[in-house]
């Protein structure tokens, strides 16, 4: 009965403890965001090797943001005192208070079952009283700590994973985001109490951290933000990103090395009356939006920043170079050999954009920029989105989903359609882009399987007549994306995209 009891303790106690912890990221919302303050710490010394482990953590810590500080010893423990008394020097922000010892050496176990049970009461008004942000215990805690929040998020993860997206309840996805959050934390513990036993502590510690970024990466493709601290995951990922991403040396610039088409006066569309030269919004309107009819804009993005800072990879992968993205590995993606793949973007960038892989690897219709909102300060959602189809000006419909499209020259989007208007933004690199109006959707022998059927089972550009014969009938139009020009291509209008160099490109989708 007594052990039961015993055990019950901490177990109810570990709940109230997890219960804050919700409490406090999820409910709690009266506090201002954005600055850090710091917070209140309780560190629980033992003895001896214990007590060195805490204070090697304590050690590491940055003071000012883990303050006040409240140390807790067995009354009997009088060595603990000393070292804390040493290792703060003269500090003010910091005491320490003392408990019951649950057991002491040599105590027979009877007793020790009421000492213990005493000591653990004698904790509670403490707790209550101090009412600490953040408890630290021992390393032993932590790696449980560890083991628990990964079978959460292993079991989150298979939930996610089950049935379609949008029907998994949200309250999952915010379940994975709070469980890779709390994870990131204990994993930085781990590595502060072990710090001191690496050889090569730096770069120990750029692979712990690059190991976290993954984890919230992780976070931010599969969890929610969380309503109270929307940010909390792409903050503490840029921060750690810019930590470990270092200047890779070479100064390449990608339009320098990869791209050829200096002489692009061969580039000819073969519509040059759907060229406008930044146009007003009422010329868009008229002649653009309303007819319905595909064009090229030029000139409306010359002041976007991206233009001339992506073309640089340094600047990318100092932004965002451990970050985690997907990308697709194949052709296209109605080929056989079609994967997908998460690697983080320093790698993609060397193996598949500045070498030439003989594996084609596309960064293709990612929502990149709410994973790295950094990269949102460099451009800017065109003013030309915000004429609606729907007569309602409901808030679902006016919200513009922006897209990165970043790959080698050769990525192909094989012929399909989508259901909102797009433009498509080129911030460096060539694209060419063959457009069918839905008229000639029957020419163009879409699949018959539901999954597929906005693509066309024609290759336009290696076109097999005896198959699909009636390809021969279909109109198309040719425009040739440059540089800092965008196209418009209309909802439901049918195109094939090939990037002839290696490029970057924005798409903005909207209603
Ligand atoms: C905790 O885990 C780390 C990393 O896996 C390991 O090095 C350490 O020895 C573990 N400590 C304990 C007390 O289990
Ligand atoms: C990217 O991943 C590769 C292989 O997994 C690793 O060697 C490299 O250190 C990582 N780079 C960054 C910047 O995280
Ligand atoms: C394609 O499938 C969707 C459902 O996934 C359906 O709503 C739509 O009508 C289908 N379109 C055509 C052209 O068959």
């Amino acid at each position: 009965m007594c052990l039961r009891y015993l055990i019950l303790f901490p177990v109810a106690f570990v709940c109230c403890l997890l219960a804050r912890i919700c409490y406090l990221i999820l409910v709690k919302r009266d506090e201002p965001r954005g600055e850090s303050r710091p917070v209140k710490t309780m560190i629980i010394l033992g003895s001896g090797g214990h007590t060195a482990e805490m204070l090697r953590v304590v050690k590491h810590l940055n003071l000012e943001n883990y303050s006040p500080r409240v140390y807790i010893r067995a009354q009997t423990d009088k060595l603990s005192a000393e070292k804390v008394r040493d290792l703060e020097d003269g500090n003010e922000d910091y005491k320490v208070v003392e408990i019951y010892r649950s057991r002491e050496v040599r105590q027979s176990y009877l007793t020790s079952i009421w000492t213990t049970v005493f000591a653990t009461l004698n904790c509670l008004p403490i707790l209550w009283r101090e009412n600490p942000g953040l408890i630290l215990c021992n390393e032993a805690w932590i790696n449980n700590s560890i083991t628990r929040v990964e079978a959460c998020l292993d079991r989150t993860w298979e939930i996610l994973n089950s049935g379609y997206w949008k029907d998994v309840p949200i309250g999952y996805r915010y379940c994975y985001s709070l469980c890779v959050a709390i994870k990131a934390i204990l994993l930085e513990l781990q590595y502060e109490i072990n710090a001191e036993s690496f050889n090569d502590k730096e770069e120990k510690k750029k692979t712990v951290l690059r190991n976290i970024i993954n984890q919230i990466d992780k976070g931010i493709l599969l969890g929610a933000p969380l309503p109270s601290v929307p940010n909390l995951l792409t903050t503490i990922a840029t921060k750690l990103n810019s930590y470990c991403t270092e200047d890779s040396g070479a100064k390449i610039n990608l339009e320098e090395i990869l791209i050829n088409y200096k002489e692009d006066s061969d580039l000819i569309s073969n519509y040059p009356e759907r060229h406008f030269e930044r146009p007003s919004m009422q010329t868009f309107y008229n002649k653009i939006f309303v007819p319905k009819l595909p064009a090229i804009l030029t000139d409306c993005m010359s002041h976007w920043k991206a233009l001339t800072l992506w073309k640089n990879p340094n600047y990318l992968n100092k932004i965002a170079g451990s970050r985690t993205v997907p990308i697709e590995i194949g052709s296209s993606y109605t080929e056989e050999d079609w994967t997908q793949h998460l690697v983080n973007f320093s790698e993609f960038l060397q193996k598949h954009v500045i070498a030439s892989n003989s594996e084609i690897g596309y960064l293709a219709q990612h929502q990149l920029f709410e994973q790295i909102p950094e990269l949102k300060e460099d451009f800017e959602v065109p003013e030309y989105c915000c004429f609606s189809d729907s007569e309602e000006k409901d808030v679902e419909s006016s919200e513009v989903d922006v897209n990165a499209w970043f790959g080698p020259a050769g990525t192909v989007s094989p012929l399909h359609f989508d259901p909102k208007n797009n433009l498509l933004s080129q911030i460096f690199g060539y694209k060419r882009v063959i457009l069918y109006s839905p008229t000639e959707t029957d020419n163009l022998y879409p699949y018959d399987t539901k999954l597929l059927n906005n693509t066309a089972q024609v290759d336009p550009v290696r076109p097999d007549y005896d198959k699909w014969p009636n390809f021969r009938k279909a109109d198309s139009m040719t425009f040739y994306l440059k540089p800092g020009e965008m196209l418009y291509i209309p909802p439901k209008w049918w195109h094939h995209v090939t990037a002839l160099t290696s490029s970057f490109s924005i798409s903005f989708w909207w209603n």
